[in-house]
């Protein structure tokens, strides 16, 4: 008995009264199975275009594309994209920057984080369109020297177990110290890093290692504040003539 034979046997094949989803599922299986086969014999041109990471239906219609210049660690870039590519996907698969992780693509765990004109911000929430003419930083941009200041910390306070939530707690780390100075206490770091989330839980050391790097980092350097306008010198009173 051939294997498709077999998969008709296990799963009803649809030939009994009971109509169930197993049988579908069955149809289902075994078309997949005939269609693959005849894929991969060359003899099935109804089957989807092939893409990265499977087989996934053309975009036709999913709308136009962009031409965008980012500066990416200090480099200028510049592309044309399709409206709907995420920042984090222009800057892993355009730009192979691939410490830049996705961890939910829902705007929850953090990995993502990078900085936009010297904020933190989730990749995985903004457009690459939205990006254009900003400056954009990655785990990859942030040494100074060897490695940056929290770098070295997250290495010598062990603030990482597989890594993977790695480049966006430092990301986020470095624009906390940034934002609210180098002396920051646990409380303050915990709260703070409520958008990063590490699977493997290591939060205790990540908190030891942000407050580690913060006091070993440099002042952030200050941007530009619009000028104010002068104001108008009062006129001096006149001195009372001496009787
Ligand atoms: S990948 Fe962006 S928040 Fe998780
Ligand atoms: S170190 Fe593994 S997810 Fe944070």
């Amino acid at each position: 008995m051939g294997f498709l034979d077999k998969l008709k046997e296990w799963f009803g094949g649809g030939s009994s009264s009971t109509t169930s989803a197993a049988g579908e599922v069955a149809g289902q299986t075994t078309s997949t199975i005939s269609a693959m086969a005849d894929h991969s014999a060359g003899g099935n041109d109804d089957l989807p275009v092939s893409r990265v990471g499977g087989d996934i239906p053309p975009n036709e219609g999913d709308g136009g594309t962009t031409g965008v210049k980012i500066t990416v660690n200090g480099k200028k870039t510049a592309a044309e994209v399709e409206d709907r590519l995420l920042l984090v996907d222009y800057l892993r698969e355009e730009r192979h920057l691939t410490g830049t992780h996705v961890g939910c693509d829902t705007s929850q765990c953090g990995a993502c984080v990078v900085h936009v004109d010297g904020k933190a911000v989730k990749s995985c929430t903004m457009l690459a369109v939205q990006a254009s003419g900003s400056e954009v930083t990655t785990i990859e941009g942030i040494k100074d020297g060897d490695l940056h200041p929290m770098q070295i910390a997250f290495h010598e306070n062990h603030g990482l177990q597989c890594g993977f939530c790695t480049p966006g707690m430092i990301m986020s780390g470095i624009d906390m110290v940034n934002r609210l100075g180098p002396k920051l206490d646990e409380s303050t770091i915990r709260a703070e890093l409520e958008g990063n989330i590490c699977r493997c839980t290591g939060y205790h050391n990540i908190v030891k290692s942000i407050q580690a790097g913060a006091s070993n980092m440099k002042p952030a350097p200050k941007r530009k504040a619009a000028a104010k306008p002068k104001a108008k010198a009062k006129p001096k009173a006149k001195s009372k003539a001496k009787a």
